[in-house]
C-alpha cells in the first residue's frame, strides 16, 4: 500500500497503542549513558537498562520512532541504499510478551488491510539456527563478539509461530549468528536471537533455495523481532536475564521504499524535496550519470544527518574528536561531492532550511535549534571549502609523481603531510587517490597520525560522549557518584551547577557542570570532603516514579534540553523523601547504598568549554 513516512509513523503508533503499548519519546541522538557508541544506534539503545530489568515508568508494553546514526557504513554511503541517519520504528515488551505475541503483532501489521496490506507471497522471514557461541567473529552491523562457549538453541518456536499464521516453509530461512543474533551496540548488554522480515524486491527467485539473507539481493529485510534473552557481561559471557524482553525495530526509509514500489530509497519522496534542492544547486538532473548520481546521493544523506546531529538537544559541533569528529567527516564529504558538482557557495544551508522544513514535524528540535544548525554549517562549509581547494590542488602537484609508481601506492607519510598542513583528510586523499586508481598506505598514515598525537598529546582517548548502557557493577557505582557529586557541587558552589555532560568507564567517571571559574583547592577538598561523608554514612538510594511537575516540586534536578516521559523516574539518595543528599531525575540504575562506593577522589577540575567545567574523579 503506497505510503508516506508520516503515514507510516502514525500508523505503527497507531497500531501499537492499540495493542495496550504506551508510545514514549525518542531520545537523543547523542547517548547519556553509554560509554561504548557515539551514536543512537538502535530504537533499543535508549532502553538498555530496561531490558536489562529496570522498570519503566511508562510501563511494560511500548512503542516509539527514534532517530539513529550508524557510522560503519560511511564510507559506503553513495549506493543507493545505505543511509548514515534512519529513523527506526519499535515495539517492545518489558518481561510482558515474549515470541508468539511479537510475531503475531508483527505479522497483523505487516499483512492487514487496514495496516500495511502487505501480500503473504511477498514476505519472508529468518529464525535463529542455533549456533555455539564461540566465534570473536564482528558482525558488521552491531555485534563485537567476544569469545564465549555458550550454545544457544535453535529457535524452532519463532518458526512454528510464523508457520501457523501462513508464511510458508520456503520463506523461512534458519541463519547463524551472523544473521540472526543481536549483540549489544557495545562489548556488553542485552542480546538474544532474532526474528528478521523480509520484502521480496527482486524480479524473479534466483532458484529453489531462494530464500531471505539469499545472496541474490532479492529480499530487502524491513523489520527485527529480538528476543532479549541474555546479558552479555564483560567477561564474554552470556546470563540469562531473569526477565525477558522483545525489542524490535522497522526501518522506516526501507519500509516506505517497498511499499511505494521504488528501487532506492532516495527515489521516495523521504528525499524527494531534499533531491531537488540540490539537484537545483548543483543545475544536474538526478539519474544522468552515475558517478554524479553518486555524489548527489552522498550529499542528501549526509546534510539531512549534519542537520539531525546539529539540531539534536545534546548537539555537538564539528571537531576533531568522537560524535563532532563524525559530523565533521559528514559536513566535509557533503562539501566535497558538491565541489565535484561544481557547487560554490552557500548552498548547505540552502539543502539544511528544507531538511528542517520536512522533518520539523516528527522532530521539533530541528525548527528549535535551526540558528544553530545553520551557523554552524556555514562556518564549517566555508572553513572546509578552503581546505579543499588547496588540498587538491597540492594533490595534483604530488600526481605526475604518484602516478608513476607501478604499486598505485600513495605513502601514507605524503597523505599524512596533506592532513598536517593543509587539514585535508586521509578519507578525502584516499577518494582522490581511488579516482586516480590508486590506494594511500593507511598504516603508515596511521602511524605517522599517532606518533604526532603523542607529540601534541591532545585528543586522544576522547572519543565518548555520555555517562550508562553498560551496566557492569562498577560503571554503576560511578553512576551513583556522579549524583553525590552534581549534589556536593551544588552545596559548594551554588544552584547555579547543572549538569552538561558525564562520561563513565570501568576506570573513572568524567562530569561536565556549568561553572564560570576555576575550582578553589579549598572548594575541591570540600566537595570531596561532601561526598566521602555521604559515601559513609552507607545512605540508602531509593526510587519512585512521578510525573515531572512533582519531581520538580520535590526538588529533583532534571538535565535541561533534555526530552522526559510523561511518568519519570526519581532516585533519592538519604533518609527519607525529605531530607536528602540528592535527589534527581535518572533511568537508573543505580546501587543501593552508598556505602559500597569507596573513597572518591577528584583527580582533575579543568576548563570544558566556556562557562563549563570538568572533573575527572576515581572511586578507590
Ligand atoms: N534492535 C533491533 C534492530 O535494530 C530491533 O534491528
Amino acid at each position: 500500500m503506497p505510503m508516506t513516512a508520516d503515514e507510516l509513523r502514525s500508523k505503527y503508533i497507531e497500531f501499537f497503542k492499540s495493542k495496550g503499548h504506551v508510545q514514549i519519546q525518542g531520545k537523543s541522538l547523542l547517548p547519556d549513558n553509554d560509554p561504548t557508541v557515539l551514536f543512537t544506534t538502535a530504537g533499543m539503545h535508549p532502553l538498555v537498562p530496561y531490558l536489562l530489568g529496570e522498570e519503566h515508568p511508562a510501563g511494560k508494553r511500548l512503542t516509539d520512532y527514534q532517530k539513529c546514526i550508524r557510522t560503519v557504513d560511511i564510507d559506503n554511503v553513495g549506493d543507493p541504499s545505505h543511509l548514515t541517519l534512519f529513523e527506526m520504528l519499535g515495539n517492545w515488551s518489558l518481561g510482558d510478551y515474549f515470541k508468539d505475541g511479537a510475531i503475531r503483532m508483527s505479522f497483523e501489521f505487516l499483512t492487514a488491510p487496514q495496516w500495511l496490506g502487505i501480500p503473504l507471497e511477498k514476505l519472508g522471514v529468518t529464525v535463529f539456527a542455533g549456533d555455539a557461541v564461540s566465534q570473536s567473529d564482528t558482525r558488521a552491523r552491531s555485534d563485537t563478539r567476544a569469545q564465549s562457549d555458550t550454545a544457544i538453541p535453535r529457535d524452532e518456536e519463532s518458526a512454528s509461530v510464523w508457520k501457523a499464521l501462513g508464511i510458508p516453509e520456503n520463506h523461512i530461512a534458519y541463519l547463524p549468528w551472523e544473521d540472526n543474533w543481536w549483540g549489544p551496540a557495545g562489548s556488553t548488554g542485552p542480546c538474544g536471537p532474532d526474528s528478521e522480515m523480509f520484502y521480496y524486491v527482486g524480479e524473479k527467485p534466483c532458484g529453489p533455495d531462494c530464500k531471505p539473507g539469499c545472496a541474490c539481493g532479492g529480499w530487502l529485510e524491513i523489520w527485527n523481532d529480538v528476543f532479549m534473552e541474555y546479558n552479555k557481561t564483560g567477561g564474554g559471557a552470556y546470563e540469562p536475564l531473569a526477565r525477558k524482553c522483545v525489542d524490535t525495530g522497522m526501518g522506516i526509509e526501507r519500509t516506505v521504499t517497498i511499499l511505494n514500489g521504488k528501487k532506492s530509497v532516495y527515489d521516495t519522496e523521504i528525499f524527494a524535496r531534499i533531491r531537488a534542492a540540490v539537484e537545483g544547486a548543483a543545475g544536474y538532473v538526478y539519474g544522468t550519470e552515475s558517478e554524479k548520481d553518486r555524489s548527489l546521493r552522498i550529499i542528501c544523506d549526509h546534510v539531512r544527518s549534519a542537520v539531525f546531529i546539529l539540531g539534536d538537544p545534546k548537539a555537538v559541533s564539528p571537531s576533531n574528536v568522537g560524535a563532532g569528529y563524525v559530523l565533521r567527516r559528514l559536513i566535509r564529504r557533503a562539501v566535497r561531492h558538491g565541489y565535484k558538482l561544481g557547487m560554490e557557495g552557500a548552498w548547505l544551508t540552502g539543502v539544511a532550511q528544507v531538511v528542517v522544513e520536512d522533518f520539523q514535524g516528527p522532530y521539533p528540535e530541528l525548527a528549535e535549534n535551526r540558528a544553530y544548525i545553520m551557523d554552524e554549517l556555514d562556518k564549517e562549509g566555508a572553513k572546509f571549502t578552503d581546505t579543499l581547494q588547496k588540498g587538491e590542488k597540492e594533490f595534483e602537484k604530488l600526481l605526475p609523481n604518484l602516478l608513476r609508481d607501478p604499486r598505485k601506492l600513495m605513502s601514507g607519510r605524503l597523505a599524512f603531510r596533506l592532513y598536517d598542513t593543509y587539514g585535508f583528510p586521509v578519507e578525502l586523499t584516499e577518494e582522490l587517490a581511488a579516482e586516480h586508481g590508486m590506494t594511500v598506505n593507511k598504516s603508515e598514515f596511521d602511524e605517522a597520525f599517532k606518533k604526532h598525537q603523542e607529540l601534541s598529546r591532545t585528543g586522544s582517548g576522547q572519543v565518548f560522549k555520555g555517562g550508562l548502557a553498560d551496566h557492569g557493577e562498577i560503571t554503576t557505582k560511578y553512576h551513583t557518584a556522579t549524583h553525590l557529586l552534581q549534589a556536593a557541587l551544588r552545596q559548594v558552589l551554588g544552584d547555579h551547577v547543572a549538569q552538561k555532560g558525564s562520561n563513565i568507564t570501568a576506570e573513572r567517571m568524567r562530569f561536565d557542570f556549568s561553572h564560570g571559574a576555576p575550582m578553589t583547592a579549598g572548594e575541591i577538598a570540600g566537595v570531596e570532603a561532601l561526598v566521602n561523608g555521604a559515601i559513609r554514612q552507607d545512605l540508602p538510594v531509593g526510587v519512585a516514579v512521578m510525573s515531572l511537575d512533582e519531581a520538580r516540586a520535590a526538588g529533583a534536578t532534571a538535565l535541561f534540553g533534555e526530552k522526559y516521559e510523561a511518568q519519570v523516574k526519581v532516585y533519592t539518595i538519604g533518609q527519607s523523601a525529605a531530607e536528602f543528599f540528592s535527589k534527581e531525575v535518572c533511568g537508573g540504575p543505580h546501587v543501593e547504598h552508598t556505602g559500597v562506593l569507596g573513597t572518591f577522589k577528584i583527580q582533575k577540575e579543568q576548563s570544558s568549554s566556556a562557562g563549563v567545567r570538568r572533573i575527572r574523579a576515581v572511586l578507590e
